[in-house]
């Protein structure tokens, strides 16, 4: 089936997958392409609209990235954002000059010409995104500027006949005001899109896609638990039945109660009808990483290990004619675009197992942003625990833990997390937090307890707001919230006889301790 789709050229812009992401929240698909992929391949994909992202260079550059000036002439709606509206206004024969005041941030603008396509209903004067250093200094023939700003005079142009459209700013980020109103505007009313990106269809034709791959092959999965691992066993699952088998390595990690969660849902008394098998290596885990202190070699050694258990499974089960991964598009994009995409390394964990035998690798989720993701998981019937689960990283509690990892250090920080969690959560304050979790420091401190000296563990609570992950704000926790936390796990964890909170924002810290 021919969908609906708006093409995003790459020109190295730093914000180019929320772009793809924004026009999909307009229920219509999109993808982003490196900008070095021929005309005709692009036109053969039948696009609805191409939209130029921005980038660092200069369009006076001799290695700037640029694409052909047919792709103007090909009738399909164009959307340039920053270097690809100066790109448009340089193909097209104006000229882009160093911009007298280069503008960042915020900026006030001021639309000229309100019954542009572009703009339909925005308010004539309304706040945009700016970053740049160069401007359109000159809009070519045939077009026109349609809102300027102090130090811009060309914040925006368009040809409207060839539905071109350029602007200077970023409709992409949240800062732009109107931004997503413009983007969906340039989706329905230039490009005549109707919206037609439903996960439900994603979901059928993917089970349908898989099961005329797969044939009658075997799949072999391996299953973290977590939410992309989880979606793509189950679409699997749904496509192939049992001719999948899914390798759950419990790495002695894990949160508290959390391999039998997983167990629960995949195990033979769950939903699926899959081969599940559990490797209980915690032993294995603890012995490789015994007496190791550095940050950088436990990461190591987890990874390692949990590949060589991965593999030593694998072989027990023989062969196996595709291996399934749960790529998700920002991973793709993240390991460059345009490089060979059939056997990508990403893994949660530790790379792609060198000894597995297997033909091909199926990546069933390889073009979805995570909140489509979890869409498909509802849609599925996963659980929503499991769906809206908060990330954990593939070392586990190895990189909450400061310093050697013991078992004992595990129970510990097992329990004051659980605990945390908990009162968290029963007091609603979990809602709009990007992660929060207890992690153990490696200082001992003198506490009394009874009549008693101790010489115990503090643990440290961690709470963050963040949408990316890339930085991040503490969080602010209800004061009673944080008391009775601190309360039940000093008295109910063996072990600990303080508790800190982290008020720490990424930069300068990490969400995690190691
Ligand atoms: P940091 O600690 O770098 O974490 O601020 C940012 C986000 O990445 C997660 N994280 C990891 N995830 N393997 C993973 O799968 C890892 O080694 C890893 N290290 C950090 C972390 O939980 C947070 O969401």
């Amino acid at each position: 089936m021919n969908k609906e789709t708006i093409l995003v050229l790459d020109f190295g812009g730093q914000y180019n997958q929320l772009i793809a992401r924004r026009v999909r929240e307009c229920g219509v698909y999109s993808e982003v392409v490196p900008y070095t992929v021929p005309v005709e391949e692009l036109l053969a994909r039948n696009p609805s609209g191409i939209i130029f992202t921005g980038g660092p260079n200069s369009v006076y550059g001799e290695d700037s990235p640029r694409c052909e000036k047919r792709l103007l002439e090909a009738g399909i709606p164009v959307l340039g954002i920053c270097y690809g509206s100066q790109l448009i206004a340089y193909l097209e024969g104006g000229e882009v000059k160093t911009a007298p005041v280069s503008e960042y941030g915020h900026t006030d603008m001021q639309i000229d010409v309100p019954d542009s396509r572009l703009f339909g209903d925005v308010p004539q004067r309304t706040f945009v995104w700016m970053s740049h250093t160069d401007c359109i200094a000159r809009v070519p023939e045939g077009y026109r500027v349609t809102a300027h700003t102090l130090n811009c005079p060309c914040a925006a142009m368009e040809n409207a006949g060839k539905k071109i459209y350029a602007v200077q700013f970023h409709p992409e980020v949240m800062h732009t005001k109107e931004g997503r109103k413009m983007l969906a505007h340039f989706v329905f009313d230039v490009c005549g899109c109707r919206g037609d990106w439903r996960m439900e269809d994603f979901t059928r034709e993917t089970i349908e896609s898989l099961r005329e791959k797969i044939g009658s092959g075997r799949v072999l999965c391996a299953l973290s638990g977590g939410v992309d691992s989880s979606v793509a066993a189950v679409l699997l699952s749904r496509a192939v039945g049992r001719q999948l088998t899914c390798v759950f390595v419990d790495h002695g990690l894990l949160r508290k109660d959390e391999g039998d969660q997983v167990e629960a849902v995949f195990g033979p008394n769950g939903p699926y009808d899959l081969n599940f098998i559990r490797v209980n290596a915690q032993d294995h885990f603890y012995a490789a990483l015994a007496g190791v202190t550095d940050p950088e070699q436990k990461r190591k050694i987890i990874g390692e290990e949990f590949i060589r258990v991965f593999e030593a499974e694998a072989k027990k089960i023989g062969a196996v004619e595709f291996l399934a991964q749960g790529t998700i598009y920002p991973d793709v994009i993240e390991s460059g675009l345009g490089k060979s995409a059939t056997i990508k390394s990403h893994h949660n964990v530790g790379g792609l197992p060198e000894h597995v035998e297997f033909k091909e690798i199926v990546e069933p989720l390889r073009m979805l942003f995570k909140d489509e993701v979890r869409r498909v998981g509802l849609e599925l019937g996963i659980p929503e625990a499991l769906v809206f689960r908060q990330p954990f990283p593939g070392p586990g509690l190895g990189i909450r833990i400061i310093g050697e990892v013991t078992p004992e250090k595990v129970r510990i920080v097992q329990e004051a997390d659980a605990i945390y969690r908990e009162e968290l959560e029963k007091a609603g304050a979990h809602k709009n937090l990007g992660q929060y979790f207890a992690a153990l420091t490696n200082m001992r401190s003198v506490g009394v307890m009874g009549d008693f000296r101790t010489y115990d563990y503090a643990v440290a609570l961690r709470a963050v707001l963040t949408s990316d992950f890339m930085t991040a704000d503490a969080a602010e926790i209800p004061w009673e919230v944080l008391k009775t936390a601190t309360t039940r796990i000093v008295n109910e964890v063996k072990g600990v006889s303080r508790c800190l909170f982290d008020c720490t924002a990424k930069p300068p810290s990490t969400i995690e301790y190691e």
